[in-house]
């Protein structure tokens, strides 16, 4: 093979290299040699990777790897760094455990830390519901707006979201807006209407409908539809509701009744998170900037 080669031996006028012998329609290829500095950085990159073997994680081995002699883990570190955030959570998280809500109210370092975690928590399991703003939707109460169904305290709204309302739970708060089928349609048509016109503030309280609302209503919804007997019964005059209050929906509502079903959440979230979602929830009303609490998810 060298002899052929040394018999058909061309050097290229132009560069002074031998052609390999090998002619493409006139075109010609010259015999250069492979580039030193390729074959350096070749070699460099073999030497590297030979010492990157011995000092770091490299090999498998089956179930396991070789470790290398530095010793380092990248899962290791992530995990030593998770373990961290976890303990300076736990710091904070444990005061939730019997929790003095006065006190942890009062400790405005610790909301700085607290409410951000309640908030995802809220994001996580609540809003689905109530909103990402927690401002409620169509059969789903708003939970900024001040007005409570059972009552905005925290240990109130704690003992809500553990038990639930009309859940599963043992020990479930239970309501019901009763089915008024029995009223005359003209009666309910009455008394829809002025429950219609009471988030106005300018309800006729001489009118019938008035009438038919305290002698019908009066006993759940409060005076005037107030509300506020923290029996799982709204206030009717507010501009906030869960399934609607013009006539219509009215009409819908006494027709069949209502009973809305919170979920217990007992068997899902810590007595730690309860706590803080209930305090964050408790807090919504006034953290909640402007009427329709537009960032009050995000506000500590
Ligand atoms: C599956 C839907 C659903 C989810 C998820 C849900 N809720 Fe509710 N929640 C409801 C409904 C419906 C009501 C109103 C029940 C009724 O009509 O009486 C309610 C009522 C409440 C009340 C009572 C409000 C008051 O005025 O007293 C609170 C507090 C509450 N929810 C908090 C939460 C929190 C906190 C979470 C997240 C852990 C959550 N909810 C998740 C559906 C839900
Ligand atoms: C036994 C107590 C009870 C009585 C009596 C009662 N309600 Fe209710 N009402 C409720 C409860 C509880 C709810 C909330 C139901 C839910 O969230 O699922 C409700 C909800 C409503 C709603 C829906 C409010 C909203 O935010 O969308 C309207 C409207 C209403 N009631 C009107 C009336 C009228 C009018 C009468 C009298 C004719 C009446 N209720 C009598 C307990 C009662």
């Amino acid at each position: 093979m060298a002899q052929t080669h040394e018999d058909h031996r061309e050097v290229d006028p132009v560069t002074g290299h031998d052609t390999t012998g090998h002619d493409w329609g006139g075109i010609k290829e010259l015999n250069t040699p492979f580039p030193k500095i390729a074959l350096v950085f070749l070699l460099l990159a073999f030497a590297y990777s030979v010492v990157a073997w011995i000092l770091l994680p490299a090999w498998p081995t089956g179930r396991s790897h070789t470790r290398g002699l530095l010793g380092l883990d990248q899962g290791q570190e992530a995990l030593a760094g998770y373990r961290e955030l976890e303990a300076g959570r736990k710091a904070w998280m444990s005061r939730f455990d019997k929790p003095d809500f006065a006190a942890l109210s009062a400790d405005h370092a610790l909301l700085a830390e607290a409410m951000p975690a309640a908030a995802r928590l809220f994001q996580d399991n609540c809003a689905a519901c109530h909103g990402s703003n927690a401002q409620g939707g169509p059969g789903f109460p708003a939970l900024n707006s001040g007005h409570w169904l059972w009552g905005g305290d925290p240990a109130t709204v704690a003992e809500t979201i553990t038990v639930g309302i009309n859940s599963a739970d043992p020990n479930t708060r239970v309501s019901q807006m009763p089915s008024f089928d029995w009223m005359a349609i003209a009666d309910r048509q009455t008394v829809a209407e002025y429950v219609a016109s009471l988030p106005s503030g300018k309800a006729d309280q001489s009118s019938a409908g008035a009438k038919l609302f305290a002698d019908n209503c009066a006993s759940c919804h409060g005076e005037g539809g107030k509300g506020g007997l923290q029996t799982g019964a709204p206030t009717l005059t507010d501009q906030s509701f869960i399934y609607g209050q013009d006539v219509e929906t009215e009409l819908t509502t006494l027709a069949k009744g209502r009973q809305g079903q919170m979920p217990t959440w007992a068997a899902r979230l810590s007595p730690e998170e309860i706590n803080l979602l209930a305090l964050y929830v408790s807090r919504l009303p006034e953290t909640a900037a402007g009427a329709d609490g537009r960032s009050a998810a995000a506000v500590p």
